[in-house]
């Protein structure tokens, strides 16, 4: 973990049923920085940006936003926050 990051995920993996959408992802995004998500259709873009805001659970790995682990509290203030608009 680093303070010089944004966004962290380590061996970030969901899978659906059989289907393995994000696989083991390491993913670094630094403070500051603007970020593009590019890939095909079904290569995992939705799925990871559901993780990275706790609308998701993972099946194994974990994301750290700020140098802080998103917990299920994290995740739940995320959720009461997007419904509340
Ligand atoms: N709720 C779900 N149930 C079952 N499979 C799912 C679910 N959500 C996503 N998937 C599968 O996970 C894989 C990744 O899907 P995802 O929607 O994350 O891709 P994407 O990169 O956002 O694609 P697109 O460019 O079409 O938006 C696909 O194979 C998709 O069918
Ligand atoms: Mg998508």
């Amino acid at each position: 973990m680093s303070d010089s990051l944004a966004i962290e995920t380590h061996d970030l993996t969901r899978a659906f049923g059989p289907r393995v959408a994000v696989d083991r992802l390491e993913l670094r995004v630094p403070r500051g920085m603007v970020y593009g998500f590019l890939g095909p259709n079904g290569a995992g873009k939705t799925t990871t940006i559901r993780l990275l805001l706790g609308l998701l659970r993972p099946s194994a790995g974990r994301v750290v936003i700020h140098g802080e682990p998103l917990t299920e509290k994290a995740a739940r203030r995320l959720k009461s926050r997007r419904s509340a608009g």
